[in-house]
């Protein structure tokens, strides 16, 4: 099912949408819904080819898009790549922070320059993508939406530590964010996906995506994986009409994963 089988069809017309990490997997998938409503849509990430594939997809399916590599974590670049999407597409509307990265590894194992690269992903360069686009939409004097895509990390991530805590850092930052920036109209969300089968889970050693297949599913309380559009549909209800009185929350698409279930074994 698509997202205009969803959502009516011109949900997001005229809408300038950001997705970051837009070239693959759960971004690319929210790219793919938000053009489908209508959005121009913009993506960011650091594999040029991958990105240039995925946008020639996305125009072969219709839409207007701008593709340029970014590297989130370099805030010149942040401010540099935002403008040249200004440029190209007309002012940013939607942010959809969803670049991110993590490996597994008990704690003990994880080495400074590991912890520091997942914080560096994962929270400072949400930090930065957020901060170069709330800057021009505040001084356009244009209101705006920004949706951190996190994780589920409610009851601590054994086993992936660094994101759990970066992750928890952008609820924070989302809530911060959403009180400062309501005077300017921003409104600031986060969706946090369960286990969604996507490109993501292929970064993983083949034991635990195994893992992921058989064994995760049966503590999820919906009995299975997600989907890149249950996770896209989230982002679309938070960035159009429907979530224009919800701010400062995190809307979890995880199948009841939050509350119950041992997913990640101690
Ligand atoms: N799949 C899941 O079960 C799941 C669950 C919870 C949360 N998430 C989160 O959802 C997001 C999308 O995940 P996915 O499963 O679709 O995995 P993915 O395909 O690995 O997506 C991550 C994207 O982020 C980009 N990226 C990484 N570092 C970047 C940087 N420094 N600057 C710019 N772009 C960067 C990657 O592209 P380049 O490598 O080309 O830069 C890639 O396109 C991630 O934040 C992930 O952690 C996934």
């Amino acid at each position: 099912m698509r997202a205009s089988e969803v959502f009516r069809s011109d949900l997001l017309a005229d809408q300038v949408v950001v997705v970051t990490g837009g070239g693959s997997g759960i971004g690319l998938a929210i790219a793919e819904e938000c053009a489908a409503l209508g959005a121009r849509v913009a993506i960011g990430a650091r594999k040029a080819e991958r990105l240039e594939g995925a946008a020639a997809d996305l125009r072969a399916g219709g839409a207007t898009v701008f593709a340029a590599p970014l590297d989130i974590r370099d805030p010149e670049a942040c401010d540099a790549w935002t403008a040249e999407v200004e440029a190209a597409l007309g002012p940013v509307d939607v942010l959809v922070n969803n670049a991110g990265g993590q490996f597994p590894s008990p704690a003990l194992h994880i080495r400074p320059k590991g912890w520091r690269a997942v914080i560096d992903t994962n929270l400072n360069g949400t930090w930065f993508m957020s901060q170069a686009v709330a800057k021009r939409m505040q001084a356009s004097k244009r209101p705006g939406r920004i949706i951190n895509i996190v994780a589920n990390m409610w009851r601590g991530f054994p086993g992936m530590a660094h994101t759990g805590a970066a992750r928890a850092g952008v609820v924070n930052l989302t809530k911060s964010l959403a009180l400062e920036w309501a005077r300017h109209g921003i409104l600031v969300n986060a969706v946090a996906p369960g286990v969604i089968r996507s490109s993501g889970l292929e970064t993983y050693p083949e034991a635990v995506r195994a893992q992921i297949e058989t064994e995760v599913p049966k503590h999820i309380p919906l009995k299975r994986l997600g989907t890149m559009e249950d996770v896209a549909w989230a982002v679309a209800y938070l960035a159009g009409p429907p979530g224009r009185y919800i701010t400062g929350e995190t809307l979890c698409v995880d199948g009841g994963q939050a509350h119950w279930g041992t997913v990640f074994p101690v």
